[in-house]
């Protein structure tokens, strides 16, 4: 197995598909956005922000937004969407050097994102840096149980899990990670955790998607942190 999905290849599908996905559209993003501090007049990062739902959501919030993401073709896709109302930079958001200084965000917003990524400490390391003292990082990703996900050959370890995603017509291949490899790296780089969230299913998801709510009923799909950057 190779390492985590590159999402190039797939952005015009992801994109296609995205908005109105009821696990995203009233599962995933009711439970992020209640995270989320006021917005208006505040500093956003969209961090690996896909074909731009969120960084559109802020925008319209009054935030001052930047999006960033790996991918070329969702950089494209987002940039479609949100045409001259925020930036949108193609980049890696555990390593933004290049393009930030410290301590240019009020705000950092990564949804579904993380799992992604290999090395935890090094990106909340540099989201701690271009976090302003007090500013707040919410984010979602996989949850450790992840609808079951098989847990051998142990929670504890972290593993590339290889899923076949049927409304992506594509086999994923993410990080399966235990609480703590979320949690330790999160203190270390100078965060204190405000909340995390394991919601039930809406109603409406109910409605929408009876499998999808039986399922999300008995086990989480996704995990929700709001986390502060400490002051000193
Ligand atoms: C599941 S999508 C989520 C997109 C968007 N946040 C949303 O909720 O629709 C994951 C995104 O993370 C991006 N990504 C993965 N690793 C990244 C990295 N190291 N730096 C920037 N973007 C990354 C992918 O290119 C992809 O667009």
């Amino acid at each position: 197995m190779t390492g985590p999905t590159d999402y190039d290849a797939i952005a015009a599908r992801y994109a296609a598909g995205i908005d109105q996905r009821p696990y995203n559209a009233l599962y995933e993003r009711p439970a992020t956005v209640a995270l989320l501090p006021e917005v208006a007049g505040r500093d956003v990062l969209d961090a690996g922000c896909g074909s731009g739902w969120y960084a559109d959501w802020l925008a319209r919030r009054g935030a001052r937004v930047v999006a960033v993401d790996r991918s070329a073709s969702m950089v494209a896709l987002a940039g479609e969407r949100l045409g001259a109302r925020c930036r949108v930079i193609q980049g890696d958001v555990s390593d933004l050097r290049d393009v930030f200084p410290d301590q240019a965000f009020d705000v950092i917003l990564s949804s579904l994102v993380l799992h992604y990524l290999d090395d935890l400490a090094q990106t909340f390391h540099e989201w701690a840096r271009i976090l302003r003292p007090g500013g707040t990082l919410v984010f979602s990703t996989h949850h450790p149980v992840r609808e079951g996900t098989q847990l051998d050959p142990g929670y504890l370890r972290r593993e590339l899990i290889e899923e076949n995603w049927g409304w992506l017509g594509e086999t994923m291949r993410y990080f399966r990670r235990p609480l703590r490899d979320l949690t330790e790296p999160l203190a270390a780089a100078g965060f204190v955790i405000e909340r995390i969230g394991e919601p039930d299913p809406s109603e409406a998801m109910r409605a929408s998607d009876p499998k999808g709510f039986e399922r999300l009923s008995r086990l989480p799909g996704f995990i929700f942190f709001r986390a502060r950057k400490l002051t000193a």
